[in-house]
Protein backbone atom coordinates (compact mmCIF):
# COMPACT_ATOMS: atom_id res chain seq x y z
CA UNK A 1 0.00 0.00 0.00
CA UNK A 2 2.55 2.13 0.87
CA UNK A 3 6.35 2.27 -0.07
CA UNK A 4 9.51 4.47 0.84
CA UNK A 5 12.80 4.13 -1.38
CA UNK A 6 15.87 6.27 -0.04
CA UNK A 7 13.75 9.10 1.09
CA UNK A 8 15.71 12.27 2.31
CA UNK A 9 13.95 15.24 3.60
CA UNK A 10 15.70 18.24 4.65
CA UNK A 11 15.18 21.35 6.70
CA UNK A 12 16.72 23.55 4.98
CA UNK A 13 20.50 22.42 5.25
CA UNK A 14 19.63 20.14 8.34
CA UNK A 15 19.61 16.39 6.63
CA UNK A 16 16.45 14.94 8.65
CA UNK A 17 16.41 11.51 6.89
CA UNK A 18 19.01 9.77 5.43
CA UNK A 19 17.59 7.69 2.85
CA UNK A 20 14.40 5.94 4.33
CA UNK A 21 13.04 2.93 2.52
CA UNK A 22 10.23 1.04 4.04
CA UNK A 23 7.31 -0.57 3.25
CA UNK A 24 3.16 -0.48 4.99
CA UNK A 25 1.13 -3.77 3.22
CA UNK A 26 -2.61 -3.57 2.79
CA UNK A 27 -4.34 -4.36 6.66
CA UNK A 28 -0.65 -4.11 8.07
CA UNK A 29 0.25 -2.26 11.35
CA UNK A 30 3.40 -1.18 11.54
CA UNK A 31 5.25 1.07 13.70
CA UNK A 32 8.71 2.93 13.61
CA UNK A 33 10.06 3.34 16.98
CA UNK A 34 13.35 5.94 17.81
CA UNK A 35 14.39 8.31 20.28
CA UNK A 36 13.52 12.10 20.12
CA UNK A 37 14.91 13.91 17.25
CA UNK A 38 15.56 10.56 15.26
CA UNK A 39 13.19 11.95 12.54
CA UNK A 40 10.34 9.99 12.78
CA UNK A 41 7.59 12.46 12.68
CA UNK A 42 9.26 13.75 9.84
CA UNK A 43 8.99 10.31 7.96
CA UNK A 44 4.58 10.87 8.58
CA UNK A 45 5.45 14.44 7.11
CA UNK A 46 7.16 13.57 4.13
CA UNK A 47 4.43 11.03 3.03
CA UNK A 48 1.69 13.37 3.24
CA UNK A 49 3.63 16.15 1.24
CA UNK A 50 4.26 18.81 4.86
CA UNK A 51 7.67 18.98 3.92
CA UNK A 52 8.96 17.35 0.31
CA UNK A 53 11.40 15.12 0.22
CA UNK A 54 14.44 15.79 -1.92
CA UNK A 55 15.55 12.75 -2.83
CA UNK A 56 14.04 9.30 -3.42
CA UNK A 57 10.49 8.07 -4.17
CA UNK A 58 7.32 7.62 -1.90
CA UNK A 59 4.15 5.42 -3.71
CA UNK A 60 0.67 4.61 -2.43
CA UNK A 61 -1.05 2.32 -3.79
CA UNK A 62 0.74 1.82 -6.76
CA UNK A 63 1.26 6.13 -7.21
CA UNK A 64 4.02 8.39 -6.93
CA UNK A 65 2.86 10.64 -4.44
CA UNK A 66 5.99 12.85 -3.42
CA UNK A 67 5.69 15.12 -5.73
CA UNK A 68 2.12 15.91 -5.05
CA UNK A 69 0.97 18.95 -2.85
CA UNK A 70 -0.69 17.54 0.25
CA UNK A 71 -4.29 18.71 0.19
CA UNK A 72 -4.42 16.31 -2.74
CA UNK A 73 -2.32 13.71 -0.87
CA UNK A 74 -5.16 13.77 1.59
CA UNK A 75 -7.81 13.20 -0.72
CA UNK A 76 -5.91 9.89 -1.93
CA UNK A 77 -7.09 8.97 1.21
CA UNK A 78 -4.29 9.10 3.94
CA UNK A 79 -5.50 10.50 7.24
CA UNK A 80 -2.48 12.31 9.54
CA UNK A 81 -3.28 12.52 13.12
CA UNK A 82 -0.07 14.55 14.37
CA UNK A 83 1.77 14.60 17.14
CA UNK A 84 0.34 16.35 20.04
CA UNK A 85 -3.15 16.07 18.71
CA UNK A 86 -4.06 19.65 17.25
CA UNK A 87 -7.74 19.01 17.82
CA UNK A 88 -9.73 22.48 17.98
CA UNK A 89 -9.99 22.97 21.73
CA UNK A 90 -12.36 26.29 21.65
CA UNK A 91 -14.79 24.27 19.76
CA UNK A 92 -17.40 21.44 21.12
CA UNK A 93 -16.62 17.64 20.24
CA UNK A 94 -19.15 17.51 17.58
CA UNK A 95 -17.77 20.59 15.87
CA UNK A 96 -14.23 19.04 15.81
CA UNK A 97 -16.25 15.78 13.85
CA UNK A 98 -17.71 18.35 11.52
CA UNK A 99 -14.50 20.12 10.40
CA UNK A 100 -12.97 16.42 10.14
CA UNK A 101 -15.64 15.32 7.85
CA UNK A 102 -15.67 19.20 5.91
CA UNK A 103 -14.33 17.50 2.32
CA UNK A 104 -17.68 15.04 2.22
CA UNK A 105 -19.63 17.78 1.43
CA UNK A 106 -22.84 15.39 2.53
CA UNK A 107 -24.41 15.89 6.04
CA UNK A 108 -26.21 12.72 6.11
CA UNK A 109 -22.42 10.96 5.28
CA UNK A 110 -20.58 12.98 7.95
CA UNK A 111 -23.54 11.95 10.54
CA UNK A 112 -23.05 8.48 9.64
CA UNK A 113 -19.41 8.82 9.83
CA UNK A 114 -19.71 10.50 13.15
CA UNK A 115 -21.95 7.62 14.21
CA UNK A 116 -19.17 5.09 13.41
CA UNK A 117 -16.88 7.03 15.48
CA UNK A 118 -19.11 6.80 18.50
CA UNK A 119 -19.02 3.29 18.11
CA UNK A 120 -15.23 3.50 18.36
CA UNK A 121 -15.32 5.90 21.02
CA UNK A 122 -18.63 6.09 23.02
CA UNK A 123 -17.17 7.92 25.30
CA UNK A 124 -17.50 10.79 22.49
CA UNK A 125 -20.91 10.44 22.02
CA UNK A 126 -21.41 11.52 26.03
CA UNK A 127 -19.01 14.77 25.30
CA UNK A 128 -20.53 15.63 22.27
CA UNK A 129 -21.01 19.07 23.05
CA UNK A 130 -18.39 19.72 25.41
CA UNK A 131 -15.60 21.94 24.36
CA UNK A 132 -12.68 19.79 23.28
CA UNK A 133 -10.00 21.48 25.44
CA UNK A 134 -11.47 20.50 28.15
CA UNK A 135 -11.70 16.91 27.88
CA UNK A 136 -8.92 14.63 29.41
CA UNK A 137 -5.11 13.97 27.07
CA UNK A 138 -6.73 10.28 26.58
CA UNK A 139 -10.07 11.41 24.98
CA UNK A 140 -8.32 14.55 22.83
CA UNK A 141 -6.45 11.77 21.57
CA UNK A 142 -9.74 9.45 21.16
CA UNK A 143 -11.25 12.88 19.28
CA UNK A 144 -7.78 13.46 17.64
CA UNK A 145 -8.09 9.75 15.87
CA UNK A 146 -11.71 9.55 15.39
CA UNK A 147 -11.77 13.31 13.25
CA UNK A 148 -9.21 11.34 10.65
CA UNK A 149 -11.36 8.52 10.53
CA UNK A 150 -14.41 10.76 9.39
CA UNK A 151 -13.29 10.57 5.88
CA UNK A 152 -12.49 6.78 6.15
CA UNK A 153 -8.80 6.94 5.17
CA UNK A 154 -7.46 3.97 3.86
CA UNK A 155 -4.06 4.17 5.52
CA UNK A 156 -3.82 6.15 9.02
CA UNK A 157 -0.93 7.59 10.44
CA UNK A 158 -0.59 8.26 13.74
CA UNK A 159 1.95 10.92 15.54
CA UNK A 160 2.85 9.28 19.24
CA UNK A 161 -0.73 8.62 20.21
CA UNK A 162 0.37 7.86 23.39
CA UNK A 163 2.25 10.91 24.22
CA UNK A 164 1.73 12.94 27.65
CA UNK A 165 -0.75 10.12 28.66
CA UNK A 166 -0.81 8.55 31.97
CA UNK A 167 -0.46 4.71 31.59
CA UNK A 168 -3.93 3.86 32.31
CA UNK A 169 -5.05 5.99 29.44
CA UNK A 170 -2.21 4.46 27.54
CA UNK A 171 -3.40 1.19 27.81
CA UNK A 172 -6.85 1.95 26.04
CA UNK A 173 -5.60 4.04 23.04
CA UNK A 174 -3.53 0.92 22.46
CA UNK A 175 -6.53 -1.05 22.73
CA UNK A 176 -8.38 1.52 21.17
CA UNK A 177 -5.71 1.19 18.07
CA UNK A 178 -5.64 -2.62 17.90
CA UNK A 179 -9.56 -2.69 17.57
CA UNK A 180 -8.91 -0.20 15.06
CA UNK A 181 -6.65 -2.22 13.29
CA UNK A 182 -8.69 -5.79 13.45
CA UNK A 183 -11.34 -3.63 12.38
CA UNK A 184 -9.51 -3.25 8.40
CA UNK A 185 -7.81 0.08 8.62
CA UNK A 186 -4.30 -0.12 7.79
CA UNK A 187 -1.74 2.11 9.95
CA UNK A 188 1.33 3.18 10.10
CA UNK A 189 2.41 4.34 14.21
CA UNK A 190 5.37 6.85 15.19
CA UNK A 191 6.29 5.52 19.14
CA UNK A 192 8.37 5.69 22.11
CA UNK A 193 6.26 3.53 23.45
CA UNK A 194 8.14 0.59 22.38
CA UNK A 195 7.15 -2.38 24.33
CA UNK A 196 3.65 -1.65 24.05
CA UNK A 197 3.31 -0.57 20.60
CA UNK A 198 5.57 -3.88 18.87
CA UNK A 199 2.76 -6.14 20.94
CA UNK A 200 0.07 -5.07 18.83
CA UNK A 201 2.18 -4.53 15.88
CA UNK A 202 2.63 -6.58 12.74
CA UNK A 203 6.15 -5.34 12.00
CA UNK A 204 8.30 -2.65 13.36
CA UNK A 205 11.27 0.04 12.50
CA UNK A 206 13.91 1.20 14.37
CA UNK A 207 15.39 4.41 13.62
CA UNK A 208 18.14 6.27 14.58
CA UNK A 209 19.02 9.95 13.45
CA UNK A 210 17.23 9.68 10.11
CA UNK A 211 18.35 6.03 9.29
CA UNK A 212 16.75 3.07 9.86
CA UNK A 213 19.39 0.65 11.53
CA UNK A 214 17.13 -2.59 12.74
CA UNK A 215 13.47 -3.84 11.56
CA UNK A 216 11.67 -6.89 12.09
CA UNK A 217 8.89 -8.32 14.34
CA UNK A 218 8.30 -7.80 17.82
CA UNK A 219 9.96 -11.26 18.36
CA UNK A 220 12.99 -10.57 16.09
CA UNK A 221 13.68 -7.56 17.89
CA UNK A 222 13.42 -8.40 21.32
CA UNK A 223 16.35 -10.71 20.38
CA UNK A 224 18.44 -7.74 19.38
CA UNK A 225 19.87 -6.74 22.46
CA UNK A 226 20.70 -3.23 21.35
CA UNK A 227 16.36 -2.82 21.42
CA UNK A 228 16.48 -4.09 24.43
CA UNK A 229 18.94 -2.42 26.26
CA UNK A 230 18.30 0.90 24.60
CA UNK A 231 14.30 0.92 23.68
CA UNK A 232 12.81 -1.50 26.41
CA UNK A 233 14.79 -0.49 29.45
CA UNK A 234 16.72 -3.89 29.96
CA UNK A 235 19.76 -2.41 29.85
CA UNK A 236 22.31 -0.10 32.01
CA UNK A 237 21.02 2.97 30.04
CA UNK A 238 17.55 3.16 29.95
CA UNK A 239 16.50 5.89 26.89
CA UNK A 240 12.68 5.83 28.00
CA UNK A 241 13.43 6.53 31.44
CA UNK A 242 15.88 9.55 30.41
CA UNK A 243 12.87 10.44 27.54
CA UNK A 244 10.23 10.67 30.63
CA UNK A 245 12.91 12.72 33.16
CA UNK A 246 12.48 15.17 30.41
N1 LIG B 1 10.66 22.63 11.26
C1 LIG B 1 11.91 22.21 11.49
N2 LIG B 1 12.97 23.03 11.20
C2 LIG B 1 14.24 22.62 11.41
N3 LIG B 1 14.58 21.41 11.89
C3 LIG B 1 13.58 20.56 12.20
C4 LIG B 1 12.20 20.92 12.01
N4 LIG B 1 11.43 19.89 12.39
C5 LIG B 1 12.29 18.92 12.80
N5 LIG B 1 13.57 19.33 12.68
C6 LIG B 1 14.78 18.55 13.02
O1 LIG B 1 14.74 17.33 12.27
C7 LIG B 1 15.15 16.24 13.09
C8 LIG B 1 14.04 15.18 13.14
O2 LIG B 1 12.90 15.73 13.78
P1 LIG B 1 11.54 14.93 14.00
O3 LIG B 1 10.54 15.88 14.53
O4 LIG B 1 11.20 14.20 12.76
O5 LIG B 1 11.98 13.87 15.11
P2 LIG B 1 11.09 12.85 15.95
O6 LIG B 1 11.76 11.52 15.84
O7 LIG B 1 9.68 12.95 15.58
O8 LIG B 1 11.34 13.40 17.44
P3 LIG B 1 10.33 13.45 18.73
O9 LIG B 1 10.36 12.08 19.30
O10 LIG B 1 10.98 14.44 19.64
O11 LIG B 1 8.99 13.87 18.23
C9 LIG B 1 15.50 16.83 14.44
O12 LIG B 1 16.89 17.03 14.48
C10 LIG B 1 14.77 18.14 14.46
O13 LIG B 1 15.43 19.09 15.26
MG1 LIG C 1 8.02 13.52 16.55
Amino acid sequence: MLKLIGVETFYGKIKALHGISLKVLEGQLVCILGANGAGKSTILKSITGLVKPEYGTIHFKGRRIDQMDSEDIVKLSIGHVPEWRRIFSELTVYENLLMGGFLLKDDDLIHERMEEAFQHFPILKKRKTQQAGNMSGGEQQMLAISRALMLKPKLLLLDEPSLGLSPLLVQDIFATIKELHESGVTILMVEQNVNQALKIADYGYVLTTGKIFLSGTYKDLLEEEKVREQYLGEGKYNRRAKVWSG
